[in-house]
């Protein structure tokens, strides 16, 4: 922004491609122009809203916060394509609501986060549907998979309010909501066979056959993916904390090279694991089972240990498996756990399957064990580097989960492998785009990160980008740990970057340094002024790092400062932070 030029905040919904390209549309214009083009947009404004017409094509909308959402989503247009009908994909934040009412047959593929939430990118979607605006859906017709984990109290909170609301708004389900759990593909494949044929039939009839598009082949993926990982050599895998520390971090860097795959800053790097070897062995001895029994599961045929080493979680507790075990042990302790949504997410939170399967002793076959335990899931971590930096390189910052409980050590089995990696190993990965968390297409802006622990990660990737993008708004970052002395990640880099002006504000949190606990949210209510300032300036506003209680403590922060700073009422204050969430200038990727 230069002097001339007043800061102006823009409206809801102007997304920030559209502001760059007005920017760049009124830049150098003359004062006649500018009020020509000012008069136009007016007259624009006054037309009766006209309605859409409606249309003959098959929009395939999904919300999703890590991924998976999309990926089904992406694999269910293809199919339609394939298939020859019109179908066009969009992500719930940049559907344009307002064409809802046009539409004829919609299929849905939401995911649910947080305590039964929407997925950020779908706040403004469940919102607008939610309320008055919402136009009566005579016309359409209508699917809805939600995605979900029924782990958790509030399982597929989104899918199921979204597909009851359409209902109420006179649209006719062209089939029942599918709920798919963490294993998602024996829900999401049948749900999409069915749908396509739904689709097929009706849309189909109502298509000239001469626009019948012949079939077509799926649009093209990268040569590796999540179904088909790269196996990346392991270039540097350091330690970055002090030997103090209570727990270890590494700074991985991986070599790309040769993959075809690229990222941008905002990406998560996918990992398949395997399980620690001496895991698998404690739960072959526990169980009393044999490693080389063949089992067949799902139409796979392998030894015991190979499923329990790479096929299966053992490490991640699940509603599935605690109910497994109320079948088998017929606890009624257990079923009482289950029956109460707190009581589960307790028992979740506190216990490893082994701590499970110790503490309720039963006889287990190896076909029951194997389809009792969900199966393994990649593992993802936010890329720290920016490719502009690095080439074909891509590093992580991942923290090693390893704790004791019931006695014993506990470990994180993905978090586990990668610091095992020397550097002569290759990491199984692949890319996971995440088009919510971008940095603006508008390099003037100020970006705001707040990231502590290994939240951190994704900023060490803005930070390179802008500096060699020569950016040139200004780089705020917000970092928070136990000690200054012992967790202080990638500390060096982060004041060269000062020194550089590549970064332009650094502010630290430690929680452990003073006898009151001290976290980032303190930090940004003592700097409330001047963060109002810089968001009501147009910046962007990025909070990475933990779910649980880390992000609703800075977004409680954020909505006072607002409200204080901004001259806003409580309830004025979180309508604004919901615009800034839905027009992308204030995005989250907590786990
Ligand atoms: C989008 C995204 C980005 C991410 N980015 C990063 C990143 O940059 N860096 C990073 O380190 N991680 C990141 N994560 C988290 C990462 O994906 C893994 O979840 C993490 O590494 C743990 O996986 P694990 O396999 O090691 O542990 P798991 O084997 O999955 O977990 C072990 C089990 O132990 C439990 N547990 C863990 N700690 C304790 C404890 N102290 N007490 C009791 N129980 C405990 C857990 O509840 C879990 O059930 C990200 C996650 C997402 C979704
Ligand atoms: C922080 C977090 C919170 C979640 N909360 C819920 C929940 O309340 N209910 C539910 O059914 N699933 C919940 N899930 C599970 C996700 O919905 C599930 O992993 C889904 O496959 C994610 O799809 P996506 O990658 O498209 O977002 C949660 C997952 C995470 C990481």
């Amino acid at each position: 922004m230069n002097a001339t030029q007043p800061a102006l905040v823009a409206p809801p919904g102007l997304g920030e491609e559209r502001q760059v390209l007005l920017r760049q549309l009124v830049e150098g214009l003359e004062p006649a122009q500018l009020y020509w083009i000012a008069a136009y947009a007016a007259q624009q404004a006054s037309q009766p809203a006209t309605r859409p017409a409606p249309a003959a094509r098959l929009t395939v909308l999904y919300g999703s916060q890590t991924g998976n959402a999309r990926r089904v989503a992406e694999r269910f247009a293809a199919s339609a394509e394939a298939a020859g009908l019109p179908v066009r994909l969009v992500r719930t934040g940049a559907y344009p609501t307002r064409e809802l009412a046009g539409e004829r047959y919609l299929a849905l593929v939401v995911s649910t986060q947080g305590e039964g939430e929407p997925p950020d990118d779908a706040r403004g979607f469940v919102e607008f549907l939610a309320s008055r605006r919402a136009p009566k859906l005579p016309n359409l017709h209508y699917t809805v998979l939600g995605l979900g984990d029924s782990s958790y109290p509030q399982f597929n909170a989104t899918g199921r309010v979204l597909d009851a609301r359409l209902a109420e708004l006179g649209a006719r389900r062209m089939a029942p909501l599918a709920e798919a759990d963490v294993d998602i593909e024996p829900v999401a494949a049948p749900w999409a066979e069915g749908a396509l044929a739904q689709v097929r039939e009706k849309l189909g009839r109502e298509l000239p056959s001469a626009s019948v598009t012949p079939l077509r082949v799926a649009p093209v993926r990268p040569s590796f993916h999540r179904e088909r990982p790269f196996p990346a050599p392991v270039l540097a895998n350091q330690r970055i904390v002090s030997r103090h520390a209570d727990r270890d971090v590494r700074h991985v860097e991986l070599s790309l090279e040769g993959s075809g795959l690229h990222y941008a800053p905002g990406d998560a790097l996918g990992v398949w694991h395997r399980n620690p070897a001496a895991l698998v062995d404690t739960f072959l001895a526990a169980l009393s089972l044999e490693g080389d029994a063949i089992v067949t599961h799902d139409g796979r045929e392998q030894p015991l240990r190979e499923w329990l080493g790479r096929g299966r979680e053992l490490t991640r507790l699940s509603r599935p498996l605690v109910q497994a075990v109320a079948d088998r042990v017929d606890s009624a302790g257990l079923r009482d756990v289950l029956a109460n949504p707190e009581a589960v997410a307790a028992m979740l939170a506190s216990h490893q399957p082994i701590d499970l399967l110790r503490a309720y002793p039963a006889d287990w076959d190896p076909a029951s064990l194997v389809a009792a335990l969900r199966p393994l899931t990649p593992r993802l971590y936010s890329i720290a580097s920016s490719a502009q930096a690095v080439g074909e390189e891509v590093h992580l910052t991942v923290a090693v989960v390893d704790y004791h409980a019931h006695g014993e050590p506990h470990l994180g089995a993905a978090s586990r492998w990668i610091a095992d990696a020397g550097e002569d190993a290759m990491l199984d990965v692949f890319i996971e785009p995440n088009d919510r968390f971008r940095l603006p297409a508008d390099g003037s802006r100020d970006v705001i990160m707040i990231g502590p622990g290994t939240g951190v990660a994704p900023f060490r990737a803005f930070v390179q980008e802008r500096q060699l993008a020569g950016a040139s708004g200004r780089n705020w970052l917000v970092f928070g740990n136990r000690h200054a002395g012992d967790d202080f990640l990638y500390q060096l880099e982060w004041q060269q970057a000062l020194k550089d002006g590549a970064l332009h504000r650094l502010d630290v949190a430690f929680s452990r340094d003073q006898p009151e606990k001290r976290y980032v949210q303190h930090v940004l209510r003592e700097r409330g002024a001047e963060l109002y300032a810089w968001l009501a300036g147009g910046a962007h506003l990025y909070v990475c790092g933990d779910a649980a209680q880390m992000a609703k403590d800075v977004h409680a922060a954020l909505a006072e400062i607002v409200a204080t700073h901004g001259g806003k009422t409580p309830e004025a204050a979180q309508a604004w932070l919901s615009e800034l969430l839905q027009d992308g200038r204030y995005a989250r990727d907590v786990y």
